[in-house]
């Protein structure tokens, strides 16, 4: 497949960058400055000049608390760039792969979020996200939403960097325990991807790894993987300020991603050791 990225420079965009570099595919990973998906200008030029198979949008503005301040600048990158690009993919008759997110979901269900319930965001970032799906749908039919939580993998932008390094500079964490989601390795986002492109699979699918858990008990199976010793105390939400308000249980159901794909994905505490021992292994070799 010919494939063009957008957002090549986050943790997912680097994943497929690295994942499809095998001679299988031909990729095509321009950065930001000269593929903005908010400009309609920039987004042709690029389509032009890779003439693609397929376009894979891992551009997103993700700054969940910032947003509450910049709903502008969050919908201009996560609804009338993902706009921008379906409507290309539309031209050219191309599939047109976008990523939302579980914060789509207001966390009242109490139960693993299906496809099928209705969304119900509590903060910009979530209503950002929802209007992208949104406006994609008006373009294009040919396209595949697959809506992530808690994503991790290389780079700094993640939940896990963070806790290492508060575990560096502190004897002792507390970390939340009344939010509960699934973290998804970029791996296995990557993986999916292609697995679910070569099935012709389309539509809105909701791709996580298995199980739930809450930030606390994430917190506690990374370090211990880590081999980090430091003390984990959990803690509610309500002790910090945060500027955008968070669903409390956001987990959803990845069964009909897995039923289409036809295997069951890897339960996230395996996920995690698999991305540990990656860790380790990268930084024995960089020591
Ligand atoms: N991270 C999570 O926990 C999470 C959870 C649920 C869903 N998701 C979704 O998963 C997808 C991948 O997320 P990620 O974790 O890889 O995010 P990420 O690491 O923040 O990467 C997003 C990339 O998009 C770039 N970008 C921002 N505005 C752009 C624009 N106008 N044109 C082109 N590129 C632009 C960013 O560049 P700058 O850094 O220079 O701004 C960044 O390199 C996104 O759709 C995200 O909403 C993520």
């Amino acid at each position: 497949l010919k494939v063009l990225v957008a957002g090549a420079g986050g943790q997912l965009g680097r994943e497929f960058v690295v994942r499809l570099a095998d001679g299988e595919h031909v990729v095509t990973a321009p950065h930001e400055k000269d593929f903005n998906i908010g400009d309609k200008d920039s987004v042709r030029r690029q389509v032009d000049a890779a003439g693609p198979d397929v376009l894979i949008n891992c551009a997103a503005y993700n700054l969940v608390d910032a947003a509450e301040k910049e709903f502008e600048t969050a919908r201009f990158v996560n609804a009338l760039g993902v706009r921008n690009l379906a409507s290309e993919a539309k031209r050219v008759n191309i599939a047109f792969v976008h990523y939302g997110t579980d914060y789509v979901f207001d966390g009242k269900k109490g139960a693993p979020y299906v496809e099928d319930d209705k969304p119900a965001p509590i903060n910009n970032y979530g209503k950002s996200k929802l209007e992208g799906e949104i406006l994609l749908c008006k373009e294009t039919d040919n396209y595949l939403i697959l809506r992530l939580s808690w994503v991790f993998g290389m780079g700094k932008q993640n939940f896990l960097y963070k806790l290492r390094t508060w575990a560096e500079k502190n004897d002792a964490l507390k970390i939340v325990s009344d939010e509960i989601s699934v973290p998804t390795y970029t791996e296995t986002v990557v993986d999916c991807t292609m697995e679910a492109l070569q099935k012709g699979m389309r539509g809105l699918y909701h791709l996580t790894a298995g199980g739930y858990c809450s930030r606390f008990e994430l917190a506690k199976h990374f370090l211990s993987a880590m081999k980090i010793k430091v003390d984990v105390q959990p803690i509610g939400m309500d002790n910090f300020e945060f500027q955008a308000r968070r669903p409390g249980f956001s987990a959803m159901s990845n069964a009909k991603f897995a039923e289409c794909i036809g295997h069951p994905l890897p339960h996230w505490s395996e996920e995690i050791s698999r991305f540990a021992a990656r860790c380790s292994e990268r930084e024995a070799i960089i020591s």
